[in-house]
């Protein structure tokens, strides 16, 4: 079963290869997504690691001068996605969207170094990266983090990746949707409706790439402006874990005051990060930072906290505790959602599947921490699901059947780096 499931993976990364990028799925996501192929890169590196070092390479090339990275790269048009370039109009060459994405890719640049043994035929392409990462990281820490705590503000429900996160709902009941307009969805064309965010998510995800164009994608100006900021919990552990992360390549590069500044947002965050402690759930979660109201949600993000490195015995705890309900109620963790929240739902994207990449990074975090058993738990979960229904983009957490598209890149990924062994 593993050796059949790894050349399935490999062929699935080979076909949406497009050269020097992979898409997420031929039909449903025919561009280069930014965690994704961070992610993607992790699974070529099994097998072809100059390939995995080109992955984020290329995804960089894409990069602003002020050190945003888009969420989307639009190398090539494709009337199979919408909204595509002429609706983002940023302007940019090569054409992106004008949001950003969990900042994963430090991470795994540290990992593709590490698989290399810190090897003399990668390390230029490190130094090459190195300011690159850099430069997004700052960005972060200037534009994105206007409370000076290391908490990730998101202007768009895209940005945290956890597209229709139940987190959102609140925060995004400001957003007006009168201009939208008509438009065609291209998602349900390829995907059940039920999997997929529901119309009034999509005016507004949509009203929100309007009024970012409006502003001229001035990133200042929307940070401030936009009507949906929300302190989000994942991008805010996948930023304290990816500062870590860039802190040792600036150690290992001889980077004495990157390393320095890296480990200051480190400290920043270490403090700050409590923001999200919400007392009255005992979990990690978002809030919204226009009025301070905490999503009350334990979501698959909850559990990123022993993956960003935060030691706190109550909080850590508490959420152990969460776990351990969690996983009782149903038979693969981690949904997105609490199954016990009257919102979840097993089949609809973020508000209940399992999604390999989080389980990737909770199951990294606990067996880091000495959590074993938990980690154990969500790595020979993900296995018996990718074993179980194929490589999807995601899959129910009660039945173990695959959700959204199949032959997804990044899961393949995840198999071949993590799962395979679990
Ligand atoms: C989509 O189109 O559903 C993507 O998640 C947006 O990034």
């Amino acid at each position: 079963m593993t050796t059949q499931l790894d050349e399935r993976a490999r062929d699935i990364l080979r076909a949406n290869d497009r050269g020097g990028y992979t898409v997420p799925n031929g039909r449903v996501y025919p561009f280069q997504w930014n965690w994704d192929s961070a992610f993607v890169a992790l699974g070529f590196a099994t097998f072809d690691q100059d390939r995995a070092w080109r992955e984020v390479e290329t995804l960089f090339e894409a990069q602003w001068p002020d050190g945003f990275v888009p969420h989307i790269v639009f190398w090539k048009d494709d009337a199979g996605y919408f909204p595509g370039p002429a609706v983002w109009g940023t302007g940019r060459s090569p054409l992106t969207s004008g949001i950003t994405q969990p900042p994963v890719a430090s991470s795994v640049v540290r990992s593709l170094w590490l698989r290399a043994e810190r090897s003399a035929t990668f390390r230029p392409r490190l130094e090459q990266l190195f300011p690159k990462l850099l430069a997004w990281h700052r960005w972060f820490a200037e534009v994105r983090d206007p409370l000076g705590k290391g908490v990730v503000i998101a202007v768009h429900p895209w940005e945290t990746g956890r597209d229709n996160s139940p987190e959102w709902d609140a925060p995004s009941q400001v957003i007006d949707t009168s201009r939208v307009g008509e438009y065609k969805r291209r998602d349900t064309t390829h995907l059940d409706q039920s999997m997929r965010p529901t119309k009034i998510e999509y005016d507004r995800y949509l009203a929100l790439v309007q009024a970012g164009r409006d502003m001229g994608w001035d990133q200042r100006r929307i940070a401030r402006e936009h009507p949906f900021r929300v302190a989000d919990v994942g991008m805010s552990m996948m930023l304290l874990r990816a500062n870590r992360d860039l802190a040792a390549l600036a150690d290992d590069l001889g980077r004495k005051a990157e390393a320095e500044e890296l480990r200051g947002y480190v400290k920043r965050a270490e403090a700050g990060l409590d923001y999200l402690w919400d007392d009255s759930i005992g979990a990690y979660c978002s809030r919204d930072s226009i009025n301070g109201r905490f999503s009350g949600l334990v979501t698959s993000a909850s559990f990123l906290s022993f993956y960003a490195g935060l030691k706190h015995d109550k909080h850590d705890s508490s959420t152990l505790q969460h776990f351990e309900r969690i996983s009782k109620r149903v038979r693969y963790v981690m949904p997105s959602l609490d199954p016990d929240d009257p919102g979840f739902d097993s089949i609809r994207y973020w508000r209940g599947p399992v999604w390999a990449v989080v389980n990737y990074m909770i199951g990294t975090g606990l067996s880091e921490a000495g959590h074993s058993g938990p980690a154990q738990r969500v790595r020979s979960d993900t296995r018996a699901l990718m074993e179980g229904a194929g490589l999807y983009e995601s899959y129910c957490p009660v039945s173990g059947r695959g959700s959204g598209g199949g032959d997804f890149s990044w899961t393949s990924a995840i198999w071949l780096h993590w799962a395979r062994s679990g």
